[in-house]
């Protein structure tokens, strides 16, 4: 995505200076070229799963429509997110709707509009599904989410402990059975364990684990084995730690794919991935106001921070940072990146080496494809909303405008 000149960054051929001309900051700025290397790795390496992208991590629509055309099904999680799928031109049978505060009102659309996967995440949610399925007159069919009894290896995990998501994997099989359901057909299983996971044998055992999990489920509570989804957590490198190798989880998947065949003809087996596909395609693009030095630590003042780009703070996760206008300059400067926000938290980067700063120049914090804009605080202080940037085949086009703070007025008394 990255190739650098002498003195800038250049995305994709594109130099930054180009795009600041034409656009202020802040922004996201995104490589069509990197999201569609990624997507290709992934499919590659997942030979006869399908993958849902996970809105989540970016919403933006001509992103959605790039998966869309990639062959990508959609990862729901709200009724918006189903709206927005929908706006985009997904198939409802490409579509999976997850999450575990589902409202009746967007149980009611999922039904109404026969979106193919259901995923329920308790007892209760199935029968508020079946009732909403009978009123409608329709027969839907509904994954369960389960909780698994997986080892927890990461902050981010979703299982293996008690949790909001899903339905302990100990007690599915009385509970479910227990059910009478008239309109809802359990289909399969779906089972997200964790996010951000960069350790290859963790997925590659989880893939291992469900597929053998399904049959067993599919068993034990008698239903007709349609689909799996094997969640994902596939993660990225955000400092020095090493890419996920792809190779184990290669593996592991065309064997969990060969148990489910043998036994499920046309199982469909679905993997939900956001991050791997846009994280690293994502820049956030801000200029220095000031450069000020206090007690001895050097600040480097953006014209935005954790308003428009929140993740850093959020998270806790240091987003590597670099001045984009100096891109080969040596790093000598130690310095804390702060936002313009009056609370000492607004900090995108601490200790951060840079090449000397000046106001004027460009910053650009990498890997904030994923869950940049939608995970942000864009009101607070009432600085507008930060534009979204595509660089496609060297065009330069804007997905999303900015907005001035006057838009956040416009619909208060
Ligand atoms: C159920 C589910 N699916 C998919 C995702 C997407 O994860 P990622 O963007 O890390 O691939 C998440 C993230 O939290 C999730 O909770």
């Amino acid at each position: 995505m990255r190739e650098t000149s002498n003195v800038e960054l250049t995305i994709d051929g594109i130099a930054i200076s180009d795009v600041i001309r034409l656009h202020p900051t802040s922004f996201y700025i995104y490589s069509a070229k990197k999201i569609r290397e990624n997507f290709a790795k992934l499919k590659s390496s997942l030979e006869g799963f399908e993958i849902f992208y996970s809105f989540k991590a970016n919403p933006n629509l001509t992103i959605c429509k790039l998966l869309l055309d990639l062959g990508a099904g959609a990862d729901v999680s709200s009724g918006g997110e189903l709206e927005a799928a929908f706006r985009v031109g997904f198939k409802p049978r490409d579509i999976a709707f997850v999450g575990p505060g589902k409202t009746e009102q967007e149980l009611k659309l999922a039904v109404r509009e026969n979106i193919f996967a259901i995923v329920v995440e308790s007892p209760y949610e199935l029968e508020l599904l079946d009732g909403i399925a009978r009123k409608e007159g329709k027969s839907v069919g509904a994954l369960l989410r389960i909780n698994t009894l997986e080892e927890p290896i990461s902050p981010e995990m979703m299982v293996g402990g008690p949790s909001k998501f899903g339905i302990d994997e100990e007690g599915v099989v009385d509970e479910i059975r227990s059910l009478r359901l008239s309109n809802v057909r359990i289909e399969g299983i779906h089972v997200y364990s964790a996010s951000q996971v960069l350790d290859a044998n963790f997925i590659a055992n989880h893939f291992d684990y469900v597929a053998r999990l399904a049959l067993k489920l599919a068993d034990e509570i008698g239903f007709d084995l349609r689909c799996v989804d094997f969640g994902g957590g596939f993660g990225i490198p955000y400092g020095d730690e090493r890419p996920l190798d792809l190779t184990p989880i290669r593996d592991a998947a065309f064997g969990a794919r060969s148990l489910l065949l043998a036994k499920h003809e046309g199982c469909r087996m679905i993997v939900e991935v956001g991050r791997y596909i846009v994280a690293e395609a994502g820049i956030f693009v801000t200029k220095v106001l000031r450069v000020k030095t206090s007690r001895g630590k050097c600040f480097v003042i953006t014209d935005s921070g954790m308003n428009h780009f929140s993740r850093p703070v959020l998270m806790r996760v240091a987003h590597p940072i670099k001045i984009l206008n100096k891109i080969n300059q040596p790093a000598t400067k130690l310095c804390n990146v702060a936002g313009p926000i009056c609370t000492p938290i607004d900090v995108s980067g601490k200790d951060v080496l840079l090449p000397e700063p000046e106001p004027g120049d460009i910053v650009g914090i990498f890997n904030a494809g994923a869950y940049g804009y939608s995970m942000s605080l864009v009101n607070f202080m009432s600085l507008g909303w930060p534009a979204e940037i595509m660089i496609d085949d060297g065009k330069v086009e804007v997905i999303r405008k900015s907005h001035p703070a006057a838009y956040l007025f416009k619909d208060q008394t």
